[in-house]
């Protein structure tokens, strides 16, 4: 058992991309288990920034294998657009470095255009979802009429699946919402064609990283969004609509639990949010902005601000409790250096009584107020600490901090966005 799942702790964009980026060295197979072009991961390598969407984030490293799995939903377009880039660039020389698998999930017009309409509707109590389908698309999977991977390549499959569902998205877009139909001559050609350009890349991913563990291979599983944004256990109805904490890496993969080592979670030294629903230690003032500013929490998908707030500890360790963390990756230490004083929420109050969980319900997590420890802050930048030992002693002191109220022990303090901007303090590929 040598495999490990990275999850996202907090609410998404904790910074997965840079940590399985620096994990990927160790592993042979990288795999994206779920989500879809919902997610950004962004790497920065020798100072050359690259973000993305639903190639996993090892595919930089020449002769690692990256696998899209069967549960991930994948708009085809995005995922050509993504492999022309790599190649522009001069990666993904060999076509062989890149699986995608035949029963993922397909991201069609009227996924995009519904997930639109219906946040339209919604008004002011809409989502905030990121408009790329992701929703539709994981519905129409869970209704059974999703058109998959493999469809894609039998033209008379595509046929009949894409004219039976066009007669229901098309008339729930045209009556219902009062937007605009899709056609099904142009999107039928459109999507044979990317089934043609594709049909390099799929094959019966399952298969293949089982028989990858079977020889001793080491698979990273690459999560996406976030802990609070799982279906079943997130801020509900703000929320994705995958499983996306570390179960979800075997459901989505085809891997058994048994074959997983650990798991891994990501969260950054304080706490973000992008879209709607709750979050207690949000700071809607200059203090939140400088954050804002010092972190560029602005997303890698849609470019939309991030709402910035404190480390919550209750958040962390939900998410251990879910996830069965070894180890948490600490991410964008840097961005809190100059600040005077730093808070971390420990518990919440609700109605006047002190809760250390996180609340089930969306009116008491609405409801929570955080309880704040104070620590001293630093002033120093710590961007080129390469030891834990390099780091101020209030910077360090604050890391402890975190490992204290959360349980969970700091692995990797990353400074900086850079690869090489990172101090690991214990690797779970070693370990
Ligand atoms: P992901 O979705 O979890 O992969 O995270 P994103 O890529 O959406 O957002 C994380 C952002 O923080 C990206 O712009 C990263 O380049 C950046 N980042 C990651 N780690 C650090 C860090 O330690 N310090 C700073 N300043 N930026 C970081
Ligand atoms: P990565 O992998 C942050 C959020 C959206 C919205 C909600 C539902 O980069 O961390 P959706 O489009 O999935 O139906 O939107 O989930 N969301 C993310 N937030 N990081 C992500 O991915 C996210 N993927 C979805 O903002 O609130
Ligand atoms: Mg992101």
């Amino acid at each position: 058992m040598k495999s490990i799942i990275v999850v996202g702790a907090q609410w998404g964009d904790e910074g997965k991309g840079k940590i399985v980026d620096i994990y990927s060295e160790f592993a042979d197979t990288i795999v994206r288990p779920t989500g879809g072009n919902n997610a950004g991961h962004t790497l920065v390598v020798k100072g050359e920034k690259f973000v993305f969407h639903l190639i996993p984030s090892g595919i930089l490293h020449a002769g690692k294998k990256c696998v899209v799995s069967n549960g991930v939903v994948v708009d085809p377009k995005v995922l050509l657009m993504e492999i022309g880039r790599l190649k522009e660039r001069g990666y993904l020389k060999d076509d062989g470095q890149l699986k995608v698998g035949l029963l993922a999930n397909i991201i069609f017009p009227y996924h995009i255009s519904l997930d639109k309409a219906r946040e339209e509707k919604l008004g002011n109590r809409k989502i905030g979802t990121t408009a790329r389908g992701i929703g539709p698309c994981y519905e129409d999977k869970i209704a059974r009429v999703g058109i998959r991977a493999c469809d894609l390549v039998r033209p008379k499959a595509l046929e009949e699946a894409l004219r039976a569902n066009l007669d229901m998205k098309n008339f729930l877009l045209e009556k219902y919402y009062g937007a605009e139909g899709v056609p099904f001559q142009a999107t039928y050609d459109e999507y044979l064609a990317y089934g043609e350009r594709l049909k390099p890349y799929l094959i019966d991913t399952s298969l293949f990283i089982n028989e990858e563990i079977q020889r001793g291979a080491k698979i990273l599983f690459e999560g996406a969004q976030g802990t609070l944004l799982d279906i079943d256990h997130g801020t509900y109805p703000f929320v994705t609509s995958s499983n996306t904490t570390a179960g979800g890496a075997c459901t989505g993969s085809g891997v058994s639990p048994t074959k997983i080592r650990g798991v891994i979670g990501v969260s950054k030294a304080y706490a973000t949010r992008v879209g709607g629903g709750p979050f207690p230690t949000e700071l809607l003032d200059e203090e939140g902005q400088a954050i804002r500013d010092r972190g560029n929490e602005y997303g890698s998908t849609t470019g939309r601000p991030r709402r910035c707030g404190w480390f919550d500890a209750p958040v962390v360790r939900y998410a251990h409790r879910l996830n069965g963390l070894a180890g948490v990756a600490l991410t964008k230490l840097d961005v809190l250096s100059g600040l005077a004083r730093l808070k971390v929420c420990v518990a919440y109050e609700i109605d006047g009584v002190r809760r250390e969980e996180v609340p089930l319900s969306l009116a008491e997590f609405e409801a929570a107020r955080p309880v704040y420890e104070q620590v001293e802050g630093w002033k120093e930048d710590v961007s080129s600490a390469r030891e834990f030992g390099d780091l101020p002693k209030a910077a360090q002191r604050y890391v402890r901090m975190l490992e204290e109220v959360t349980g969970v022990e700091i692995s990797v303090v990353s400074v900086g966005a850079d690869r090489n901007q990172t101090i690991i303090r214990k690797n779970p590929f070693r370990a």
